[in-house]
C-alpha cells in the first residue's frame, strides 16, 4: 500500500509510519516541523521507503505532493494540538485546523485516494459530558477552539463523504501516551509527570487530584488506525480509548512508581476550562473494527519511564 500520513514526524504520526514500513508499505509523510521532529523518523528513513516533505497541509503544495505520490490512504494528523494556545490564539489554530483539514479533503478528492483516516480528539469534542464513558452517540460540545477545530475537520470531511463518494473514518483519541510524545501541554501529562521525576524536579497537580483521564497507549492507537484504514468508512467515529478512568492522583502515584520518584505532587489551583471527568466508551470500536486496547496504564508508563531513562544514558552522538 501507498500511503500519506499528516503529522508524520509528530508523536503519534511517527509511529503510524513505523508501523506502516514494518508492514511494507511506502510512506510519505508532511509535517511542518512546528512540533515534530525528523528524529522520530530515523529509523524508518533509514529504510528507504519513506519519503519526508516539510510542507504546511495548508498550502497548494501537498495538493501537488499528494497527486504525485497517488496514496491509496491518507491519514490526517498534523494539527495544532494545545488547548491553551488555542483559547490564546484560535486563528493560528483554525488555520492549521480547519483549513489543514479542508485542504486535505482536497488534495484527496483531486488525488482519487481511497480513503482518509482522521485524527480527531475524544477527549475535547464531548466537552463536559453527561454521560461517563462517553459514547459516540453524545453530542459533541467543544468548550475550546481546539475542540471546535477538531470537531469542524470531522464534518467537513463528512460533507466530501455526502458530495463526493469520499471514504472516511474518524478516530476519537482520548489522552494518549508513549515515547516521543513531547513533556509539554495537557495531553503530555504522563510525559510531564516522568520526565520531571526523573529530574527529581516538582510536579504540579492542578486542582484537587480528582480530575480523570483515560489514557491509552500510543501503540493501541496506531493499531486503531491500522484497522481503520483496512475497512470502508462513511464517517463513522471510533472513540480510541481504554475506558479506565484514572485521577490524576492516581497517574502521579504510578508514575512516581516506574521512576522510583517520590509520590508527593505539589497541588496547584485548578485550571480554567479543565474537563472534570473524561471517559469514553470503546465499545463500538471493538465491535464494528475488532480493535480493543492491549496495553494496561502501569505496564505502559513502565515501559515509558525505562525509554526515557535509555535515552538519558545512551551517549551523544
Ligand atoms: N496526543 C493525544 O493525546 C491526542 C488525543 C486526541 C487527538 N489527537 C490528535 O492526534 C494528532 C497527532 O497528535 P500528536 O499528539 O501526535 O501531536 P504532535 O504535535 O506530536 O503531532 C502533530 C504533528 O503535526 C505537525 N503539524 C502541525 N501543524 C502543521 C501544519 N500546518 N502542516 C504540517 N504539519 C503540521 C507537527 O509538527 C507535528 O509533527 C493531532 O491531530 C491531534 O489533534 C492527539
Amino acid at each position: 500500500m501507498r500511503a500519506l500520513v499528516t503529522g508524520g514526524a509528530g508523536f503519534i504520526g511517527s509511529h503510524l509510519v513505523d508501523q506502516l514500513v514494518g508492514h511494507g508499505h511506502r510512506v510519505c509523510v508532511v509535517d511542518d516541523f512546528s512540533r515534530g521532529s525528523p528524529d522520530n523518523l530515523i529509523a524508518s528513513l533509514d529504510t528507504g521507503r519513506v519519503a519526508l516533505h516539510r510542507v504546511d497541509v495548508c498550502s497548494p503544495e501537498l495538493v501537488a505532493l499528494t497527486h504525485h505520490h497517488r496514496p491509496e490512504v491518507v491519514f490526517h494528523l498534523a494539527a495544532q494540538i494545545d488547548v491553551r494556545a488555542s483559547v490564546d490564539d484560535p486563528l493560528t489554530d483554525a488555520r492549521a485546523n480547519v483549513l489543514g483539514a479542508v485542504n486535505v479533503a482536497e488534495a484527496v478528492r483531486l488525488s482519487g485516494a481511497r480513503k482518509v483516516v482522521y485524527a480527531t480528539s475524544g477527549g475535547s469534542i464531548y466537552g463536559h459530558a453527561d454521560v461517563v464513558p462517553t459514547d459516540e452517540s453524545a453530542p459533541a460540545r467543544p468548550f475550546s477552539p481546539y475542540a471546535a477545530s477538531k470537531l469542524a475537520g470531522e464534518i467537513y470531511f463528512n460533507s466530501y463523504s455526502r458530495l463526493h463518494g469520499l471514504d472516511c473514518t474518524h478516530l476519537a483519541m482520548s489522552n494518549v501516551y508513549g515515547p516521543r510524545q513531547l513533556s509539554r501541554g495537557e495531553a503530555g501529562v504522563v510525559s510531564v509527570f516522568a520526565t520531571a521525576m526523573l529530574d527529581r524536579a516538582r510536579t504540579v497537580i492542578y486542582g484537587d487530584g480528582c480530575n480523570t483521564r483515560d489514557y491509552v497507549h500510543v501503540d493501541d492507537v496506531v493499531a486503531a488506525f491500522l484497522a481503520a484504514a483496512g475497512e470502508p468508512g462513511s464517517g463513522q467515529r471510533y472513540n480510541v480509548s481504554t475506558g479506565v478512568p484514572t485521577s490524576d492522583r492516581e497517574l502521579h502515584t504510578i508514575v512516581a512508581a516506574a521512576a522510583g520518584a517520590p509520590d508527593t505532587p505539589t497541588f496547584m489551583p485548578a485550571r480554567k476550562g479543565d474537563v472534570r471527568r473524561s471517559v469514553l466508551d470503546r465499545t463500538r470500536i471493538g465491535t464494528e473494527l475488532g480493535w480493543k486496547p492491549q496495553i494496561d496504564l502501569v505496564t505502559g508508563v513502565g515501559d515509558l519511564v525505562r525509554h526515557l531513562r535509555s535515552r538519558r544514558s545512551a551517549p551523544v552522538a
